[in-house]
């Protein structure tokens, strides 16, 4: 399988790097000088690969200044984790010429990735995603950050990575769970991209066998598609929005389940719920295939133990609400059609709640 790589054009333009068995420290020396770093993980994927990224680095001139893990999970997106990583990185004495390497999944990336941003004022940034979710989405795009209690990711910032290397072999011990949780992302940016990449996502059923060449494949179609979305508006002043496909019902459920449901799960059942109010709206049934899609990739279509009344709560305070908005709207990406997404879709409480409702068990 030949290694491919994809430029995300902004203003400094930083490549992704997608292959199996890659050969990181000459991937990492075509885009930046070696000099001092810190490998950032967590305690799931740093005992599997952190030792193997700093011989790469290290063989490649790179001074590891050591290995930094965080407890795996989301709990990890949080004020008190990010407080001390970067107590942890002051300790192992990174300098502000360092380069910190994300090793791990969107949590690791996310958490990371805004630790990089801040520490000293910002550190170079490398994205090594370990899941297909990362692969597919978080790893690329700038966008970093931890949760509140209050609500997902309402601290952030955008900061750019220098590069991004996926090595598609970090999938062979991605638990099956984690692998569907991977591909809603993936089923996301399908519905969006809609054309090739659309009729694509049935390599599904390969993927979750493991099957190399589909995972690169559906890997690649995300990253051109996010590529492209990402340099026409990386700050999301308006039609980077369509990327939360999804996500304005499935950040709910996270935050009412207190955080204790995956990111993908959640946006699986948000994008069911989205499809039902796309149907509302534009008179396209899409629902039938979504739920086709979901199941495809092993996510239920419905989830248990959230409340409505706090996922509703919850979407009061979701990032892409605006002033004007008023106490009762939420705003939408709804799909028009495959391919045909519509983003700031004004949606009533009532409508919301009826949503929301169809989605829970
Ligand atoms: P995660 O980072 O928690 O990874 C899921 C689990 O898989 C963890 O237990 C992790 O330790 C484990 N894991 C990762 N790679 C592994 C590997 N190769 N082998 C074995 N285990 C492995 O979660 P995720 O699903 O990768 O990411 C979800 C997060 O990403 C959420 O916080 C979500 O908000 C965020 N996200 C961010 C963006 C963005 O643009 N920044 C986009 C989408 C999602
Ligand atoms: N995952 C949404 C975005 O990157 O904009």
């Amino acid at each position: 399988m030949p290694v491919e790589t994809v430029e995300v054009p902004v203003a400094h333009p930083y490549p992704v790097v997608v292959g199996a068995g890659l050969d990181l420290g000459g991937v990492v020396s075509d885009t930046l000088q070696p000099g001092l770093c810190a490998i950032f993980t967590d305690s799931t994927v740093g005992p599997l690969y952190a030792a193997r990224v700093r011989e790469a680095l290290e063989r490649g001139g790179w001074r590891v200044a050591g290995i930094l893990e965080i407890p795996s999970g989301e709990s990890s997106k949080s004020m008190e984790a990010y407080a001390d990583a970067i107590g942890r990185l002051a300790r192992l004495g990174l300098t502000r010429d360092g380069t910190l390497f994300a090793l791990g999944g969107g949590v690791v990336g996310d958490l990371g990735g805004f630790v990089a941003g801040t520490y000293m004022r910002g550190v170079d940034l490398v994205m090594l995603p370990t899941s297909l979710l990362a692969m597919v989405d978080s790893a690329v795009g700038g966008k970093v950050g931890i949760d509140l209690p209050e609500g997902k990711n309402l601290v952030g910032a955008f900061v750019r990575p220098r590069l991004v290397a996926a090595d598609l072999d970090w999938l062979g011990t991605l638990p099956d769970r984690e692998v569907s949780n991977g591909l809603a992302e993936t089923i996301k940016m399908g519905f969006l991209s809609g054309g090739d990449y659309f009729e694509d996502l049935d390599l599904i059923e390969a993927a979750r066998d493991g099957d190399l060449d589909a995972l690169q494949r559906l890997v690649l179609h995300s990253v051109r598609f996010k590529a492209r979305i990402v340099a026409e508006d990386e700050l999301e002043g308006g039609q980077r929005a369509i990327l939360n496909y999804g996500h304005t019902i499935g950040h709910a459920l996270e935050a009412a389940a207190n955080y204790n449901l995956a990111h993908g799960t959640a946006v699986a059942a948000g994008m069911v719920a989205a499809a039902s109010l796309s149907r509302e709206h534009f008179g396209t049934d899409l629902t039938a295939v979504h739920r086709d899609l979901i199941e495809a990739a092993g996510l239920p279509p419905r989830v248990s133990g959230v409340a409505p009344e706090r996922a509703l709560q919850a979407m009061g305070r979701d990032k892409k609400r605006s002033a004007t908005d008023g106490a009762a709207r939420h705003r939408f990406v709804l799909l028009r059609d495959v391919g045909d997404p519509i983003r700031d879709v004004p949606v009533s409480e009532e409508e919301a709640r009826r949503a929301i409702g169809e989605i829970l068990e």
